[in-house]
Formats: structure tokens, C-alpha cells, sequence
């Protein structure tokens, strides 16, 4: 069965009070949805790097922690960046790659996404590769090509013994902070097509997990959650809030 995943990318937000109030209250609240949890739910916090530490150490046994980005190269005269040995260090078990902020801001290309993959899986860290069309692509009816060419060329390093670390993140460009959510239909749509060019790719597409992102609320993750082919979400805005992060939680079928 596939890992249900439901991650909370606070991008770049958060102060000290706020990790430890958000985290203790989720922890709590999580704690007692044990029958989710222990029916194989990973409740992820992706905090700003320089917080990751306080996060690991509030998560306990219910909650696990993550990196919004790490840096191609293993170690050395980077400045300013952050290596996936550092975030294992720190004891945590996912990174995202490729999100779209990245891609569009700080110019990402589908080479340098590889090579963050290839890092992330070679540290013992599960790589979320994130995926998704703009507006303007879906509208020129090339959404399927343009996510599908990511998922191959964000993958083309990842070997055949390492699939069980590939997490991937269908987040439609245009529905990230526009309260724009893809109808679970549309999303169920591009999740089947994802799975089809992993099948293409040779990996276990059945075993990877797809996650849904884009304006994913409590009050609209449940039709999402509902698809066979969506097994949870990637989550923004709404993982700044506990109880509505951990409704987002309880709404798997
Ligand atoms: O990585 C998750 C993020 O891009 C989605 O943001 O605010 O639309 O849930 P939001």
C-alpha cells in the first residue's frame, strides 16, 4: 500500500514562538488520530531551513520533518546553501524538490532538479519532487506534456533500487495561493497521467505516492483525498493553522 502523506510547506514563514505553538499544537492534535497514523499516515512539517531543527526536536513519534530545498552538490564552497547530509543530519526524512516557486524564481531547470533528487535519495532522505503546469500552459492545452516531461527529466537519475524514496507533488501552478483548487476530477486526471509515465519510466508506480497541491483546505481535501490515484496532499497556506492542517489530516477516507 502507498504511504498516505499529508505535508505542511510553511515556505517562508515562521518564527520561534510560531514552531513551537504550531508543532505542539499539531503533535497533539495528531496524536490522537493514532488509528490514521498507524494506518501508515506520515504527517510532514517543512519549516524554513534555519528552523528545522527546533521542528525535529517537537515532532516526537507523530509528526516528521522536511526541507523545502537542498543544494545539488554534496558539501563545499556554496555559500548560502544547505545540503540534503545536513537535513539528514537533522533528523529529517523528506526534502521537496523542483517546487514551482523554485522553478519560476530561482530559475531551476529539470538538470538541476535531477541532480537535487539524485542528492536527496543518495543522503537516505524520501525526494518530493514537486510538478505542475502555469495558467498559460494548461490553457494551451499542453498541461499533460508539460507535467509529464518533468516527472521523467526530474526522475532520469533515480535507480532502479530507489524508487521506495520517490514521493511526487502534482501542484497545478495556477491553484498555489489563489484559493483556485483543481477540481478532484481535473486532479485525478493529471495524478493518472503521472502514474502513467512512471509506468513508462519503469518504476513501481503502484508503490509511489502522488500528492495533490494548490489551495488544498479543510474543507475540500476530502473530495481530493476521495481519488484512487491521490494519496494526499502538499499543503501551504493551510499547514499554518493546526486545526485546519490536521483536518486536512482526517480527511482521507
Ligand atoms: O507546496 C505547497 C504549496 O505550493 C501550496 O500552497 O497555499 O496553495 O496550499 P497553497
Amino acid at each position: 500500500m502507498r504511504r498516505r502523506i499529508v505535508a505542511g510547506n510553511w515556505k517562508m514563514n515562521g518564527s520561534k514562538d510560531l514552531v513551537q505553538q504550531l508543532v505542539g499544537d499539531i503533535r497533539e492534535q495528531v496524536s490522537n488520530l493514532d488509528d490514521l497514523v498507524r494506518s501508515g499516515l506520515d504527517v510532514v512539517i517543512v519549516p524554513p531551513a534555519l528552523y528545522v531543527d527546533s521542528v525535529v526536536s517537537l515532532c516526537g513519534a507523530e509528526l516528521a520533518a522536511g526541507v523545502q530545498n537542498v543544494s545539488q552538490w554534496r558539501s563545499g564552497a556554496y555559500t548560502g546553501e544547505v545540503s540534503s547530509d545536513m537535513a539528514r543530519d537533522l533528523g529529517c526524512q523528506y526534502a521537496l524538490v523542483g517546487h514551482s516557486e523554485r522553478r519560476q524564481l530561482f530559475d531551476e531547470t529539470d538538470s538541476v532538479i535531477a541532480l537535487k533528487v539524485a542528492r536527496v535519495i543518495e543522503s537516505g532522505l524520501a525526494a518530493v519532487l514537486c510538478v505542475g503546469e502555469t495558467l498559460e500552459e494548461r490553457e494551451a492545452g499542453e498541461a499533460k506534456r508539460v507535467v509529464a516531461d518533468q516527472v521523467e527529466k526530474g526522475l532520469a537519475m533515480v535507480g532502479a533500487d530507489q524508487w521506495s524514496r520517490v514521493v511526487v507533488a502534482y501542484e497545478p501552478v495556477w491553484a498555489i495561493g489563489t484559493g483556485k483548487t483543481a477540481t478532484s476530477e481535473d486532479a485525478q486526471a493529471m495524478h493518472a497521467e503521472i502514474r502513467g509515465v512512471l509506468e513508462r519510466i519503469n518504476a513501481p508506480s503502484e508503490n509511489i505516492s502522488v500528492l495533490y497541491g494548490g489551495s488544498v483546505k479543510a474543507d475540500n481535501a476530502a473530495a481530493l483525498f476521495a481519488e484512487p490515484d491521490i494519496d494526499g496532499g502538499l499543503i501551504g497556506g493551510a499547514s499554518l493553522k493546526a486545526e485546519e492542517f490536521v483536518s486536512i489530516c482526517r480527511a482521507f477516507p
